[in-house]
């Protein structure tokens, strides 16, 4: 059996469409388990360029089939939008794309929610993607969402949805925000929420049986492990658990049929949106990063704060989903530096702390302990062998593995999917067999 989760390590963007295209050839079907179009993984195909939003990265891959499973909610416009861009760069779903009949659905009160919520928050605000992503979660755990596979039954459907609409509305004007027009609302929904149909599955019924079949799952992340909505920055998270256990609940796929675990990492740190982030770099180094990085979101267009690699970050995340290897990714960016830092550690008003503190506001008070490493100064764009890497950069390596208690089995330096090291005798190379 080999079924393999693809986690973000950090807070998310760290490569892993790139990663997840790399390994899918190898896998039968890649399937999301959390989150929506709040995420965008990207993948560079020579001069080609996708951005998948919701739709599995592998889709791009003739042979693999596609599952969005019962943890991922679901924008019926989004995605229909998504199929229609890969349609018209030569990519077809239909037949081999798979949405779970119990994923939740985004909702137009959703995303009016998600504004005017953040709005209010105003300084303190998560920043979130405006998605709607949040609201929706909401409304699986209070036990009033709309599901995918209530399309099947759109008279109850209707009834479901005015009813949400009028409570959603007291909440809307009482806040002064303006409501969402009932009818409408509803027939545009439903226009788009009906195109679902022909893709909706008993997807864990489906993955159940490939894998009892043979066949193998590479499940991808989305998000990160500092976004969890349980172990995440919280309050500055979003509202799923992206972390590897949401693999099991977000696609039903029994725990002890998940047979490993890649993080995916950036050789440095960013962020989107609100929230701590010690080893933030607001100086040059931080918008030197910035630039050289491309770091704008592949969502929102936002550009992403910058940091240095933060070993406790990563430490945090290889703790929690066992990882059996990181992939470190966008190594070329640090190519200039005379002088690279990482954070092995904080410290908190003079302590030295241990692992990861709790809450955003500790952390927020925490300084990064670094330690600095000598740079390359050299070109490592599009080196595909571990051994023709500088030797400061293979230094540079060793000491993120000590730091994190992880191998790092996959090296990407550069964008594209021939700028890969993959290490031999690694879980990685094991994987691709
Ligand atoms: P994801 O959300 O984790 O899939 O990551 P994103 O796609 O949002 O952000 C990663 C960005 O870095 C994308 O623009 C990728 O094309 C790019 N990228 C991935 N790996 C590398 C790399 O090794 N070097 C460089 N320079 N860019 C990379
Ligand atoms: P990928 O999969 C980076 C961030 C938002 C915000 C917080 C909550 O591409 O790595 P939400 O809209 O989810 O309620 O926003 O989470 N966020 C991401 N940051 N990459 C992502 O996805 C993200 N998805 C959400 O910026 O801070
Ligand atoms: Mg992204």
């Amino acid at each position: 059996m080999k079924n393999i989760v693809v986690v973000g390590a950090q807070w998310g963007d760290e490569g892993k469409g790139k990663v997840v295209d790399i390994l899918a050839p190898h896998f039968n079907i890649v399937a999301r388990y959390q989150g929506g179009h709040n995420a965008g993984h990207t993948v560079r195909i020579g001069e080609r360029k996708f951005i998948l939003r919701l739709i599995p990265s592998g889709i791009l891959h003739d042979e693999c089939s596609c599952v969005i499973g019962n943890g991922v909610v679901v924008d019926p416009g989004a995605f229909n939008g998504e199929i229609e861009e890969l349609r018209e760069l030569g990519v077809e779903c239909e037949g081999r794309l798979f949405i779970s009949a119990r994923a939740h659905l985004i909702l137009p009160y959703h995303v009016a929610l998600d504004r005017v919520r953040e709005e209010r928050l105003g300084a303190n605000s998560v920043g979130t993607t405006m998605r709607g992503i949040g609201p929706a979660y909401e409304d699986k755990a209070s036990r009033c969402g709309i599901r995918a596979g209530d399309l099947f039954y759109p008279d109850l459907l209707r009834e479901k949805i005015r009813a949400n609409i009028e409570e959603k509305n007291l909440e809307l004007a009482s806040i002064g925000a303006e409501t969402v027009e009932l009818d409408s609302s509803l027939d545009e929904f439903l226009a788009e929420a009906l195109r679902l149909v022909p893709f909706i599955r008993d997807t864990a019924a489906m993955i159940n049986t490939a894998t009892r079949d043979g066949k193998s799952v590479l499940v991808e992340g989305a998000q990160g492990t500092m976004l969890d909505v349980d172990h995440g920055t919280y309050p500055f998270v979003t509202s799923s658990n992206a972390t590897a256990g949401g693999a099991a609940t977000g696609l039903g796929l029994p725990p002890r049929n998940i047979t490993g675990a890649l993080g995916i990492a950036k050789a440095y740190t960013t962020r989107v949106g609100g929230g701590p982030f010690p080893t933030e770099l607001l100086d040059k180094h931080g918008a030197y990063l910035q630039k050289r990085g491309n770091e704008y979101g592949a969502v929102t267009g936002r550009p992403r704060r910058t940091g240095w690699f933060d070993a406790a970050v990563a430490g945090y995340a290889v703790m929690l989903n066992g990882f059996d290897a990181l992939a470190l990714t966008k190594l070329d960016v640090l190519d200039e530096f005379d002088e690279i830092k990482i954070s092995t550690a904080y410290r908190c008003h003079g302590e030295l702390l241990e692992g990861m503190p709790y809450g955003a506001n500790v952390l927020a008070e925490c300084e990064p302990v670094y330690e600095t490493l000598p740079g390359w100064k050299a070109n490592t764009s599009r080196t595909t062998n571990f051994d023709e890497l500088p030797s400061a950069a293979k230094d540079y390596i060793r000491r993120v593995e000590e730091l994190c208690g992880a191998p790092v089995a996959l090296i990407s330096t550069g964008p594209d999917r021939t700028e890969t090291i993959i290490r031999n005798d690694s879980p990685v190379s094991a994987w691709m067999k």
